[in-house]
């Protein structure tokens, strides 16, 4: 089995993993939604009580038992496989749509040339450019630059991928430094423009009586989980190529960490910019903040044209994007190949070709006029739904199968950071429980709120989905590979 050549490529490949675009538009908006700066307390707690314990569980798991998730879970215990897959398959999930959304960000990375989304950034961006369709239902006209840009994306992955884990190691040492330089870059930029003070208010002033709001402990919780890229399969698979004794518990601090801290200096980034722009149009900051894909196709190119060379800050901020992006999205199908070739025996390269061209493949759906609809319903369905069941699956079978205690004594043989009584406590008690009650939140709100005014049967979709996620985990637990009968 092959290792990382060093910490430092394990350290990189695991933070590259971790910081993506979730980052730069996921974080800045949570925080803003819920509480601005009190928002920093909730998900402070939320890295240290289940972001940091289950991240150094996933660690140990993989660099003990040195095979990918599902493989490694089945170690533990042969029942649970099933966990293992369910992560992997969301992973899978997860890469379909996000290729797609890393070819938007290169499509916008050569518009920014020229500006040419012009004074309506929201027009040229639903109707020039994604040919928006009127709803879910309705497919529109496929958008042949997102699909030669996305077929460039996945071509990209697969580049990186096929050689293996030191090549790996080899892009991350510039994935990981250059995206957060270009960021330190857009930081300096955004906070020297006037009205960047509004927009810094805005993102940062403290609201604490949100704090009383269950919502907002739960969209920190979330957001933790997801970024730090939890519950898919990857770490567990990083960690399995670290070399015997490496250390845990502070890979897993530094990763938790920096991931924290690049959310959090992208939110200056993205809402000084929003306050110059709110000071030049007049316009509040209320009216202009925008969730989500608004946030990074709208409204940062609607403030970028009102800046000097803006179209070098067009180029900047979406080649971070998409430099943060993409090892992000190789690690999920780093994780899917390593699976599959893992259990099928298959070799390593076949079997990223295979997850290459199938994710290639299930992406061209959503460079329809109605992809960004599906986009938005298959990350709520995974996020919201498929993660949480792995991540409380994962707890119950680190915490309590394999022993919470057993896993503290080991890493804190090999590691720098000793972790007290508190790791098994969070491991088994306040995790499952607070992912438990993010799981029955999430079921209570769909069922009654829906999803952003989607048709209910579109959602209803996106949750058969999952469901169909965790049959075809349960089926692949059952299948019986040659190897594994004797
Ligand atoms: N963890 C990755 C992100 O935040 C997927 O984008």
């Amino acid at each position: 089995m092959d290792t990382w050549k060093s910490r430092f490529a394990f350290l990189m490949a695991a933070i590259g993993s971790a910081v993506g675009l979730g980052n730069i538009w996921r974080f800045p908006y949570a925080a803003y939604a819920n509480g601005g700066g009190a928002f920093l307390i909730p998900y402070m707690v939320a890295i240290f009580t289940i972001g940091i314990p289950l991240l150094i569980a996933e660690f140990y798991v993989g660099s003990v038992f040195r095979k990918s998730a599902p493989m490694a879970i089945k170690e533990i215990d042969e029942k649970a496989e099933w966990v293992g897959w369910l992560g992997v398959i969301s992973a899978f999930i997860i890469s379909i749509y996000y290729a797609v959304l890393m070819s938007w960000c290169l499509c916008y990375l050569f518009h920014s040339l020229n500006l040419v989304w012009g004074n309506d950034t929201a027009s040229f961006f639903f109707n020039q450019f994604l040919h928006l369709s009127p709803s879910p239902g309705i497919i529109g006209g496929m958008n042949a630059q997102i699909l030669f840009a996305l077929l460039f994306i996945w071509a990209s992955i697969y580049l990186i991928l096929h050689k293996g884990i030191n090549s790996i190691g080899k892009v991350v040492a510039i994935t990981v430094p250059l995206p957060t330089i270009l960021l330190i870059i857009l930081v300096i930029r955004g906070i020297t423009l006037p009205g960047a003070d509004m927009g810094l208010e805005f993102y940062l002033a403290p609201d604490f009586s949100k704090l009383a709001d269950a919502s907002v402990w739960l969209a920190a919780y979330a957001q933790t989980f997801f970024s730090l890229s939890l519950a898919q399969g990857i770490m567990i698979l990083y960690s399995s190529h670290l070399k015997e004794g490496s250390d845990i518990t502070n890979n897993a601090f530094i990763t938790a960490l920096a991931d924290g801290g690049t959310a959090f200096l992208a939110g200056f980034a993205v809402f000084s910019i929003l306050g110059y722009l709110s000071y030049q149009s007049g316009m509040s900051m209320g009216e202009i903040a925008r969730g989500g894909m608004g946030l990074a196709f709208i409204t940062y190119p609607a403030a970028i044209s009102k800046i000097p060379f803006a179209s070098f800050f067009g180029v900047i901020f979406f080649l971070a994007l998409l430099t943060f992006g993409i090892d992000s999205a190789f690690s999920m199908v780093e994780s899917v190949a390593g699976s599959l070739s893992d259990k099928f025996k298959i070799k390593r390269e076949r079997a990223t070709l295979l997850v290459v061209i199938v994710g290639f493949i299930s992406g061209i759906f959503l460079t329809f006029g109605n992809g960004m609809y599906w986009i938005e319903i298959m990350d709520y369905s995974v996020s919201n739904f498929a993660l949480v069941i792995a991540g409380l699956m994962e707890c119950i079978v680190f915490g309590y199968i394999y022993g919470a205690e057993r896993i503290r004594e080991d890493v804190n043989n090999v590691s720098e950071i000793k972790v007290g009584k508190a790791f098994p406590f969070m491991l088994k008690y306040f995790a499952p429980i607070v992912l438990g009650i993010l799981l029955l939140a999430s079921i209570v709100d769909v069922i009654t709120n829906g999803y952003n005014n989607y048709p209910s049967w579109s959602i209803f979709l996106g949750i058969m989905m999952v469901f169909l996620s965790i049959i075809a985990s349960l089926w692949l637990r059952r299948i019986k590979c040659q190897e594994e009968q004797y």
